[in-house]
């Protein structure tokens, strides 16, 4: 399929205006809104009815880890479909098998069996559900400028924006500062200095909320809606200590940094930590199958061999969702995808930001690895004023957006800043074909601010 293929102008006209009239969107003011109309997609591009095509700097929502329409992923779905569309959770099934052992075999060691859920909220609210339970601790630890889900407890776990509208106060959910050297809450002038004091910083929050009371810190690690901001060394080895000295339950969110996205099968193996617990998502099946769950150590996972665990859903481990976990896994195996997003982020895409950030001052720092990496976009290098409010958009955004759009990429913005996160598949000569792009559209920030 090429872009003219997908070409029909009117079909497009006719998709925009049924989703404006019935399509109810998230996150949203529903007028405010101009949803793309997609004809279609392949690999990293995704066309809409008007012949255009796109480089999908998106992966959509940082979930199509191997592309659009892979065909392996394509027929296996295809051929599960025939087979075995759906079965109750309670039976046993060889696709839910073979998918669970898929993922226990490239998680960290000692985490042995998987709860499977239909999305990554749902894995978050497990995985919480289940450290409350195995320690009969409620109170639970998350990181500001974080986010975990859409559904009630994920939501005021969230460190975000998002929670303000939703959140009762009720959830026993206390809040902290993770690492962020760039904008730094200890003031911090290195890694080493700002790894030490958010340790210190989350000690006092567990000494202050009494550890007798907390069942668990969640954190992800690498925070990626919330900017992508890897953790210094040695802070999660020293989040995992914390957890150990208090009886501590440690989850950890992989949902969107997980499965090949930062060059590694999960983004806890760049620090050789494992938590107990580990909620995962969208790239497991790349989005093809909504599928989501938690990996549970041994231990945990032992503490419901003789007691009931009292959550279940009439879709977990649906079998076309397997289905494509399993080829989805075995394409990045064969593939080498997971080798491929490490290799394109180092050769490619670090040193192809950076040279933008020399170009361009708006750029105040660029961070990230594999395809994961965020530009943080200011007003003023010196001040870090950033090109956006926290939790707003402004008119130099939306022009970048723009700006994107019309020389063929779909990016992805959140505030102030730019993620360059597409599929781990990206070829480099992909990868460098949007990174000139970005080059261009960055001009439009910067002239806001300098009015050149
Ligand atoms: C880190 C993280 N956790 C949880 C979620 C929620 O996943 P889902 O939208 O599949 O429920 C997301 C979604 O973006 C996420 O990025």
């Amino acid at each position: 399929m090429t872009e003219t293929e997908f070409k029909d102008p009117e079909v497009g006209r006719k998709v925009y205006a049924d989703d404006r009239a019935r399509v109810f969107h998230s996150w949203s003011a529903q007028a405010r809104i101009k949803p793309m109309a997609i004809a279609g997609a392949r690999g990293v591009y995704v066309y809409d009815y008007d012949g255009n095509r796109y480089l999908d700097f998106s992966s959509q929502l940082v979930n199509t880890n191997i592309g659009h329409q892979h065909p392996k992923v394509v027929a296996a779905i295809q051929d599960q479909a025939a087979r075995l569309c759906t079965i109750a959770p309670q039976n046993a099934n060889a696709v839910r098998n073979e998918a669970a052992k898929l993922i226990v075999d490239v998680a960290p060691e000692g985490l042995e069996k998987v709860f499977f859920t239909n999305a990554g909220t749902e894995g978050v609210e497990h995985a919480t559900r289940m450290a409350r339970l195995h320690t009969g601790r409620i109170k639970v630890l998350s990181a500001y400028r974080s986010y975990h889900g859409g559904t009630a407890l994920s939501v005021n776990l969230t460190g975000d924006p998002r929670r303000w509208p939703n959140d009762y106060g009720s959830a026993g959910v206390s809040h902290f500062f993770g690492p962020f050297l760039y904008r730094s809450p200890f003031h911090s002038t290195s890694e080493e200095e700002e790894s030490e004091r958010a340790l210190e910083h989350l000690e006092a929050v567990i000494s202050f909320e009494g550890p007798s009371t907390i069942a668990a810190v969640i954190l992800e690690t690498i925070p990626g809606t919330a900017g992508i901001m890897p953790p210094p060394p040695g802070y999660l080895g020293g989040v995992r200590e914390l957890c150990d000295r208090h009886g501590i339950v440690y989850i950890a969110d992989e949902v969107m940094c997980g499965f090949g996205r930062t060059g590694a099968w999960f983004a806890v193996d760049h620090w050789k930590v494992a938590p107990d617990l580990i909620a995962f998502a969208k790239g497991v099946t790349s989005g093809y199958v909504p599928l989501g769950g938690v990996i549970i150590s041994d231990e945990i996972a032992h503490s419901f061999d003789e007691r009931v665990y009292p959550g279940g859903l009439t879709y977990s481990g649906h079998p076309l969702a397997c289905a494509a976990a399993v080829a989805t896994m075995s394409a990045m195996h064969e593939e080498g995808i997971v080798e491929n997003a490490a290799m394109v982020g180092r050769n490619v895409i670090g040193p192809g930001l950076n040279e933008l950030a020399e170009r361009h001052p708006s750029v105040g720092e660029v961070r990230g690895l594999g395809v994961f990496w965020a530009l943080d976009l200011v007003v003023d290098r010196a001040t870090k004023e950033p090109a956006a409010p926290y939790g707003g958009s402004s008119p130099a955004m939306d022009e970048l957006v723009a700006a994107c759009k019309e020389r063929g990429l779909i990016p992805f913005t959140n505030f102030n800043r730019l993620h360059v996160v597409p599929p781990c598949t990206i070829s480099e000569s992909e990868a460098k074909e949007g990174i000139a792009i970005l080059d261009e559209a960055l001009k439009t920030v910067d002239a806001h601010y300098r009015g050149s």
